[in-house]
């Protein structure tokens, strides 16, 4: 595998590889090929396929950029879902709107990412075999056991930061709670020392346009994703060289660490790696965070209910997940023919797999637009099969800590406007204020809640 890989890169010597999202299949970083061509994984250029850039978005049955669908896709979703579970709006795509078509064509091997452009910028939007060797070789900081000896830190630094704001009497949930859970859960499963860490907050903000495909990216925020590539590729050399040094038990000296059987991983590869968790794991759990939020408190006998028994904090997270996904489009290539719910798709087709429309299907979920806490359903909100979220316990351990202690202090809106957005293939609460208008009776500072556990042991 390494020898490809390194060939080209000496060919970009000097140009710094764009750090890309984990979440695979969207939105790559195309090399402007020449019009009807595209760059395939070797370098060279090849008769264009339909690829996961511009093409698809002007292909969708929906406008990306119009503010009716930014604003509620879920009306866009209602009307698709009613034409069938899989839909083919224009020629080489294919949409799945329909839970069970999405869980087939996300478990079936005969979709994949395709290599080309993306492989070469990220670690893990590779197809198997090459995945899997990947994939095991940085799963250890993720695993459910890992993740769990994190619970009492983050049930007590969440729980801190509540408490700060009911002194308050009113907060605003993305600022004041969000944005700073994110920050620190992905700074310490890599391994970023405290008194670097508000140095990440501006970087990580500007890498999270990566997830704004490029045919949607505004000029000048294409120039801040790219500063802020540069500066957290600089600042992750120094990182890597200390762990190299003196390793810990984070993910930069996971992937230093070299069994027999691993391909040695350059410092670039590192980068690229970091960046992909970095981007994968900050934006989506704000925006999933914030979705849950806003939920519980336009449902307050849901808010009440979870108030009354914390240790429904885990089946909580999983109907937010399910009821508002924080990304909304998961994709994949046709790798050879093959068929999704009994329909014929090509090989070379680009097949767009929307959780948004898929968790709410009334064929898989009764009252399907209903929020209700009782459910703990499956859902798509972090994929399936493959590449199904590495991140998942940790974004649940997080989401179950929060959502248990904001119901602590029975917070309510304020009436304010709540501004909800897509942002690329990103949706979610954007701002959301609050006042808390009680304190917790039983003087447990951090609360017993936040469930243990989440299901999907490993
Ligand atoms: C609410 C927050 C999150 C959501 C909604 C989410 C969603 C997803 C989805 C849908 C996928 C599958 C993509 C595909 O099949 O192509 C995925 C993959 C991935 N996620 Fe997450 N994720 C979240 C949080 C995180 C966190 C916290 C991390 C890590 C720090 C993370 C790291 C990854 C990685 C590395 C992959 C690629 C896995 C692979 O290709 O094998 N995610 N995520």
């Amino acid at each position: 595998m390494g020898t490809p890989e390194r060939g080209r890169r000496k060919e970009n010597a000097g140009t710094e590889p764009p750090l890309d999202s984990g979440h695979a299949g969207f939105a790559g970083r195309m090399p402007t090929p020449a019009p009807g061509m595209m760059t395939a994984m070797d370098g060279r250029t090849q008769p264009r396929r339909i690829a996961v850039s511009a093409d698809f978005w002007d292909h969708l049955p929906f406008d990306m950029r119009g503010e009716a669908f930014r604003t509620d896709p879920y009306a866009a979703y209602a009307r698709l879902r009613a034409e069938g579970p899989v839909l083919a709006p224009g020629e080489g795509v294919v949409l799945v709107t329909g839970y069970h078509a999405g869980v087939g064509a996300l478990g079936d091997p005969r979709f994949g990412l395709g290599g080309g452009a993306l492989e070469a910028q990220s670690f893990l939007l590779v197809d198997p075999p090459e995945h899997r060797c990947r994939r095991a070789r940085v799963s250890a900081p993720f695993s459910a056991r890992a993740v769990e000896r994190l619970r009492p830190a983050i049930r007590h630094r969440t729980a801190g930061l509540v408490r700060a704001a009911a002194v308050r009497g009113e907060a605003e949930v993305v600022a004041d709670f969000a944005v700073p859970l994110a920050l620190e859960l992905i700074c310490a499963v890599v391994g970023v020392p405290l008194e670097d860490r508000p140095r990440w907050y501006g970087a990580l903000a500007g890498l999270s346009l990566a997830f704004v495909p490029t045919g949607l990216l505004a000029e000048e925020d294409a120039a801040r994703l790219t500063a802020a590539r540069l500066e957290f590729a600089h600042y992750l050399r120094t990182l890597i060289e200390e762990r190299r040094r003196a390793p810990q038990d984070d993910l930069v000296s996971a992937l230093l660490a070299q069994g027999p059987e691993d391909t040695p991983l350059d410092e670039q590869d590192i980068i690229t790696a970091i960046g992909q968790f970095v981007v994968a794991g900050h934006q989506p759990v704000v925006l999933q965070m914030a979705n849950g939020a806003h939920a519980l408190l336009r449902h307050p006998e849901q808010l009440d209910r979870l108030r009354a028994d914390p240790s429904r904090a885990a089946a909580v997270v999983e109907e937010v997940m399910r009821y508002d996904p924080s990304i909304h489009l998961i994709s994949r290539i046709a790798l050879r023919d093959a068929d999704i719910a009994g329909r014929h798709v090509p090989a070379g087709t680009v097949v767009g797999v929307l959780p948004g429309a898929a968790n709410r299907d009334p064929r898989a979920f009764a009252d399907s637009d209903r929020f209700d806490i009782a459910r703990s359903p499956q859902h798509l909100a972090l994929g399936r099969g493959t590449h199904f979220c590495l991140g998942a316990h940790l974004v649940r351990l997080q989401a179950q800590a929060l959502f248990a202690a904001l119901a602590r202090y029975r917070p309510a809106l304020t009436g304010e406007a709540v501004p909800r957005r897509m942002s690329g293939v990103l949706w979610g609460t954007e701002r959301l204020p609050v006042v808390l208008t009680e304190r917790p009776s039983d003087g447990d500072e951090d609360g017993g809640g936040g469930g243990g556990g989440d299901g999907d042991g490993d």
